[in-house]
């Protein structure tokens, strides 16, 4: 075929985490990847017209999802365990994304490559983590002489006057300096397809005192389970809920959880994460009553939180007062829910549940899809790195649901958004950018592409 294997070099700093010891200082390192034959070897459009072209005819939802994965990988740092331009919470959504590829891909390539990655990100990304441990304060002593202050961790998410979510990093926070590390050499992928991880995971290392990071995580792990069976992944997910059950309830209607540690804001999406971490643990997790009966009380809080409008879809959050704040209706909080009701029901079936799933990917079809059927959020095409992230998390759990509940209104979504960003939303290195619709805008990052896949996987399902 048109593939083979190319290095791309970067040089910078690696920084170990974990086992200090264990791994090589290394200045110059090479991560092979997996690319279209001649891309070049700096992202970008330059000078290979022909080769656009070939990846234009590519029809065939895998090979298309394979081909944005080789892009993918460009911007994975082995070194920090998360993908470079990509945020904290966004490198989460990644690897969820990618645990979605392996589920539907048996190409050895994908399970290598998924397999290495969740077993590399499990022990280097904590050291990443922009601000460690507010939900256990003990966590603090385990980072031996380093301490975290809340106040000045530099980390902070806040909403501007659009509505718009804003995180802000630590000074020099996953700077792109830091090296690529080749992932075949780390110490992790010696046992070849054995990869395991070499400490048990703490679930503290993945907590940052905002729950929705910490359950996007949670739910990266369960995805790293199903793809591997390695009960690590598993138990790190139910340690990051169990962290996060703390945050329970609210000053309104005595439930649901806050956004953060701050208790300031109770938006819909920590609570629908809430829902689903604790419906997919349900189905996979040996306490699946206890699962059961946290998703039931989120759910119940939920509905009659007054979050589900009137035209069936879900605003941000709610008013200090307790009341739907009408605020904007983002794409992903019209998925994330699906998801949580899917494996709800697969845990405990109530005929409510997938038809309040169908009430409202149908409402978000049509209040967030243009006349071509291509989705945006309110901010596009110029959303900021938090809001660059939501398309394909909505996708990505409509794909869940058309699985549970079929649909050709799902399948026409799911197609015509993995079609549109292929033909209009893509460069010639195969990156993909913030406008579904087109046209590509340049640059793309880890963010913007990553999504742009969630439906390009999804399409793999429905084709
Ligand atoms: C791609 O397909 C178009 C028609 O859809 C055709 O004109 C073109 O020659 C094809 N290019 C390649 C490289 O196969
Ligand atoms: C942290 O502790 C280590 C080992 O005790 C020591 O080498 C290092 O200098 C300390 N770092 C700081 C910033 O105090
Ligand atoms: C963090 O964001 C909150 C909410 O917008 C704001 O009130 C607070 O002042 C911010 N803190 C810092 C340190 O920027
Ligand atoms: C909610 O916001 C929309 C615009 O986003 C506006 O049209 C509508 O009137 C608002 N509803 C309420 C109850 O404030
Ligand atoms: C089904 O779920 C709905 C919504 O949570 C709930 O009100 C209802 O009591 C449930 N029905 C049964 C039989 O448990
Ligand atoms: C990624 O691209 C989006 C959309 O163009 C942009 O808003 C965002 O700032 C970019 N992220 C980074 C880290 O540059």
């Amino acid at each position: 075929m048109f593939r083979h294997i190319a290095t791309f070099i970067v040089t910078s700093l690696f920084v170990p985490h974990v086992h200090p010891s264990e791994y090589p200082r290394v200045e110059t390192l090479q991560i092979p990847i997996l690319v279209e034959q001649g891309r070049p070897e700096t992202p970008g459009p330059q000078g290979l017209g022909g080769l656009g072209l070939l990846a234009a005819n590519v029809t065939n939802p895998t090979t298309r999802a394979e081909l944005a994965l080789s892009a993918l990988q460009i911007w994975y740092n082995a070194g920090t365990g998360l993908w470079n331009t990509a945020g904290w919470w966004n490198s989460a959504n990644v690897l969820t994304m990618i645990g979605n590829l392996a589920k539907y891909d048996s190409s050895a390539n994908v399970q290598n490559l998924a397999k290495k990655v969740f077993a590399n990100s499990i022990m280097q990304a904590p050291a990443m983590n922009p601000q460690p441990g507010v939900e256990d304060q003990s966590s603090k002593t385990k980072r031996g002489n380093i301490t975290f202050e809340l106040a000045g961790s530099g980390y902070n998410k806040s909403i501007d006057a659009n509505g718009e979510y804003i995180t802000t990093y630590p000074e020099d926070w996953g700077r792109n300096n830091q090296a690529y590390v080749d992932i075949n050499t780390l110490p992790i992928s010696k046992a070849g397809d054995q990869v395991t991880t070499a400490n048990v995971p703490d679930p503290d290392d993945w907590l940052d005192g905002f729950y929705d990071d910490d359950l996007w995580w949670a739910l990266g792990w369960i995805g790293a389970y199903d793809v591997t069976k390695n009960i690590q992944y598993l138990q790190l997910a139910e340690g990051i809920f169990m962290a996060v059950t703390k945050a329970w309830p609210t000053n309104c209607g005595n439930g649901g959880i806050w956004w953060s540690w701050r208790k300031d804001y109770m938006n819909a999406i920590a609570n629908e994460l809430f829902l689903s971490t604790a419906a997919h643990l349900a189905n996979r997790a040996e306490n699946k009553g206890f699962y059961v009966d946290w998703a039931k009380r989120e759910l119940d809080w939920f509905l009659g939180s007054g979050m589900i409008n009137s035209r069936g879809t879900i605003n941000d959050g709610l008013t200090a007062n307790c009341k739907n704040n009408n605020r904007t209706t983002w794409s992903y909080n019209q998925g994330v829910i699906l998801g949580g009701l899917v494996e709800l029901n697969k845990a405990s079936p109530n005929g409510t549940y997938l038809t309040l799933a169908a009430k409202i990917a149908k409402a978000a079809i049509k209040e967030l899809s243009d006349d071509n059927g291509i989705i945006h959020d309110e901010c596009g095409p110029l959303c900021g790195p938090d809001a660059s992230q939501f398309k394909g998390i909505f996708v990505r759990n409509l794909q869940l649901l058309h699985a549970a509940a079929p649909d050709d209104a799902y399948v026409d979504s799911i197609q015509a958004n993995a079609d549109s960003i292929w033909e209009n939303n893509r460069d010639v290195g195969n990156m993909l950018s913030i406008n579904w619709a087109g046209p590509y805008i340049a640059p793309a990052n880890a963010t913007t592409h990553s999504s742009a896949m969630d439906a390009l996987v999804a399409a793999i399902t429905v084709k």
